[in-house]
């Protein structure tokens, strides 16, 4: 059986939880004819505790060998400097990338996408961890023109916003979220918005415009930070629930976004999505509502869509492709949302 070597960049939360899944998928490998082995682990501070399942002696911080020794690349490091340089440099050796990192996409999407377009790079879970969108979009969902999507993109602020609902308040259910590890290394990403708003690009991209620009959807986003449970109690009193949703709708022309805090009817779609949960509604012009709902966060459930790209890129499949060309945004009138 052949050697199947994967570089490991980062063994955080889902990077954990990436090496027990590998462990436990072993043998969907070796149907492929292909025993999977890890080249290095790479990590920041190698004294650090972490799971058992984790070998010790693969630590490294030796990201030359690792690289030069592997087949795949494996980016759950996060952040948008190493991991650019490593997964530019991983790329640029024709190397095939898995990737998690929604910030990296979002922000430099100019420099990864000639390498996206190459078939080079596969981020499933970027988007919704081990919810599946970023296929659907890049597959199925094309034989539609989007007339808008809206979905629940960050489970951190979803989890924060449920454990108000159960009477918490802010920053308890932040202490929460993060000891369960959904939350960022920098929480202002998730409770301002931004690792939303990163998420939304990419979804755009493959949506829309191939080229939507980050810094757009960068200036319409806002997040949590002043929620109070009050906010909570008078959208109860209402029936209605708080949720931060993402959108990208055509307006006067051209496509837009939004981030922001919303009063849903307890009955929309959306509102469905409990704690760590997110939601897509996408909106086609041939299909009519889908609606795409799961796990949004979290070790296991985050690794599971990198288990599912490494197989598929193992089947013969290239990374998930942008839309080819932009699409003109229609006249079509947005379902409208009431910001708080
Ligand atoms: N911090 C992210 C979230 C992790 O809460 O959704 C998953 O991308």
């Amino acid at each position: 059986m052949d050697t199947l070597r994967i570089a490991l960049l980062g063994a955080g939360t889902v990077g954990s939880g990436f090496v027990k899944l590998l462990g436990e998928q072993r043998d969907r490998f070796r149907a492929l004819g292909l025993e999977p082995a890890l080249t290095g682990i790479l990590v920041r501070d190698p004294s650090k505790k972490r799971p058992s399942w984790i070998p010790r002696g693969l630590l490294s911080d030796d990201v030359g060998r690792m690289l030069a020794e592997a087949d795949v690349v494996v980016e759950l490091m996060g952040g948008t400097k190493t991991a650019k340089r490593l997964t530019l440099a991983a790329l640029g050796e024709g190397l095939p990338v898995i990737s998690a990192n929604k910030a990296l996409l979002a922000e430099h999407w100019s420099e990864l996408k000639p390498y996206v377009l190459e078939g080079l790079l596969y981020y499933e879970a970027s988007v919704m961890a081990g919810t599946p969108v970023i296929e659907p979009l890049s597959g199925a969902l094309r034989g539609n023109n989007a007339l808008e999507i809206h979905g629940i993109l960050n489970g951190s602020t979803n989890y924060i916003i449920g454990r108000m609902e159960e009477g918490l308040d802010f920053s308890q259910a932040l202490a929460e979220a993060q000891a369960k590890g959904f939350v960022e290394e920098d929480p202002f990403l998730d409770i301002g918005g931004v690792d939303a708003a990163h998420k939304l690009a990419i979804l755009a991209r493959l949506t829309v415009d191939p080229d939507y620009p980050w810094r757009d959807v960068r200036e319409n986003t806002r997040g949590i930070q002043e929620l109070a449970r009050d906010h909570i109690y008078a959208a109860e009193s209402e029936g209605k629930k708080i949720r931060l949703v993402a959108s990208l709708f055509p307006q006067g022309g051209s496509w837009k976004t939004a981030v922001r805090p919303v009063m849903l009817p307890a009955s929309h779609p959306l509102a469905g999505a409990a704690l760590s949960h997110n939601a897509l509604l996408y909106r086609g012009d041939a299909v009519g509502d889908v609606l795409i709902s799961g796990g949004g966060a979290g070790s296991t459930v985050t690794a599971s869509a990198v288990i599912g790209d490494l197989l598929r890129m193992l089947e013969g499949y290239p990374g998930h492709p942008p839309l080819p060309a932009a699409i003109p945004a229609p006249s079509y009138q947005t379902e409208v949302f009431e910001e708080i």
